[in-house]
């Protein structure tokens, strides 16, 4: 087994609610190999989200360590942040939300590759059409506005985008939650497929099992900023030992059929 992609060491952030502080995140330690995808799931509030930020640096943390590569992720600065970015990226449940809502969808794929500089000028469109074959969508659809194309397309979109810059991990937070289950299914598929084509690694947030069980090689559940268990999906879900799982997974009366291709 190669060294892990990812380790996570005693990951702690603490905010202020109502005078008081507490700990959103309180020592979390999990590592991830390089192809695999990790589930973090858990009661909402139980500090999922905050995990997902504090690894692309979207919130400083308080305490711990987390080594991507060769680097610790939460000393680094200026331009070696900047290049460490390019690897880590992050899908939301409505990602494309928060964009000028006239914005194209090639607009949405030049803005990372501009940016980063990953193509150059003459090439981005053909850059921006390969993007969009990798994620199954014509390049038809590179002149339409975001808000003209359906939930499922939009989701493809931001899964585009994040792929730009060629990330090696990529943070799944609900990324599929909003999506009816036909939808959700044909994402997931996607998901996997690219998992298979490039060896990317995916930090699957969620509350939905049935997604996690279909996608993820291994669960980490959580539980107030605690991770309370953590192993193999079917290991876990057959057999949940912590209350949190054995929680979620009797709120989860149908369970389809496991992931096909674990590695
Ligand atoms: N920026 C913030 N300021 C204060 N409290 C926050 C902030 N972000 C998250 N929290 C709190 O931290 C806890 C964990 O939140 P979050 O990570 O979003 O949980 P989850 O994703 O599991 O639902 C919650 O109690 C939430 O209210
Ligand atoms: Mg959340």
């Amino acid at each position: 087994m190669s060294a892990p992609l990812l380790e996570v060491e005693g990951l702690t952030k603490r905010f202020r609610r109502g005078g008081r502080e507490f700990a959103a995140v309180d020592g979390v330690s999990f590592s991830m190999a390089q192809g695999e995808t990790l589930a973090l799931v858990g009661p909402s509030g139980s500090g999922k989200s905050t995990v997902g930020r504090l690894l692309l640096r979207l919130t400083e943390a308080d305490a711990g360590s987390v080594r991507f590569g060769r680097a610790d992720l939460l000393q680094l600065r200026g331009a070696a942040l900047r290049s460490v970015r390019t690897k880590l990226q992050m899908v939301f449940q409505d990602p494309l939300a928060a964009f000028n809502p006239r914005a194209t969808v090639a607009r949405l794929l030049d803005d990372p590759l501009r940016v980063n500089g990953v193509v150059a000028r003459g090439r981005r469109s053909m850059a921006i059409a390969e993007l969009l074959e990798r994620v199954g969508l014509s390049s038809a659809l590179a002149s339409r506005g975001v808000h003209e194309i359906s939930g499922g397309q939009r989701q493809r979109v931001a899964i585009a985008r994040a792929l730009a810059t060629g990330p090696s991990l990529i943070v799944l937070d609900e990324a599929v939650a909003a999506l009816d289950v036909l939808v959700r299914a044909d994402i997931l598929r996607l998901l996997r497929d690219l998992q298979r084509q490039e060896r990317i690694s995916y930090l699957f947030i969620s509350h939905d099992l049935g997604a996690v069980r279909s996608i993820a090689h291994r669960i980490a559940i959580m539980d107030a900023g605690h991770i309370v268990e953590q192993g193999d999906t079917a290991a876990v879900i057959a057999n949940p030992q912590s209350k949190t799982g054995k929680a979620l997974v009797a709120a989860t009366p149908e369970l389809p059929h496991a992931r096909e291709n674990v590695s």
